[in-house]
């Protein structure tokens, strides 16, 4: 049930600055987002990235509408995300700088839709483009996985919390 609503006076404005420091306190993985432009291969860092549904298999994120890489990819109808691992900070950095060769000292191969693969990334999911929806000053984009794979857990992934990069510590276990 949806609960009824506190009050019927308008809410006060959300501070910008108050709304990033309290979302960065939901840690997230990060992936590239990779695609072919024009014959180069294209791509940038997301950390919006989800699973969505397993019949059909989807998976989404999403991308300011400022984005300039996105435009680009998305013409060709299909994109790879790759889970990035905590050795590829650096790349990480690279995918999100404006205006950096993305892909110079990056190895990759191609997906079957063509979009690459970057090798040392923990998994990648190779997706056909299926849905964009527009979400404020961002778009949620959705893609119908088309195969998809993974290596083993070690190194183990790229996190992104309180505006940090840093690694997946397991607790210890407790119980039997
Ligand atoms: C950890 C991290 C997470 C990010 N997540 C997103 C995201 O979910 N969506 C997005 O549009 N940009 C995200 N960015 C920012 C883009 O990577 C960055 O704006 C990039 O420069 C976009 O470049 P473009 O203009 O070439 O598209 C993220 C950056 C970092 C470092």
């Amino acid at each position: 049930m949806v609960p009824p609503a506190a009050s019927s006076s308008p809410s006060p404005p959300i501070d910008g600055e108050v709304f990033r420091r309290v979302l960065s306190r939901f840690p997230t993985g990060v992936v590239a987002v990779t695609g072919v432009v024009d014959g180069e291969a294209a791509g940038f860092a997301v950390g919006s990235f989800m699973s969505v549904s397993l019949d059909p298999p989807l998976v989404a994120f999403g991308v300011a509408r400022s984005s300039s890489t996105w435009p680009r990819i998305r013409p060709s109808g299909s994109f790879c995300v790759n889970v990035l691992s905590e050795e590829q900070e650096a790349l990480c950095r690279t995918f999100a700088a404006k205006g950096s060769d993305r892909f110079r000292d990056v190895d990759w191969v191609p997906a079957p839709t063509g979009s690459p693969i970057i090798h040392g990334c923990l998994a990648w999911i190779d997706c056909e483009l299926t849905d964009q929806h527009r979400a404020g000053d961002h778009d949620l984009v959705v893609g119908q996985v088309r195969d998809l794979g993974a290596r083993d857990t070690s190194p183990g992934p790229l996190l992104f919390f309180a505006r940090q990069f840093g690694g997946f510590r397991p607790l210890a276990r407790t119980g039997s």
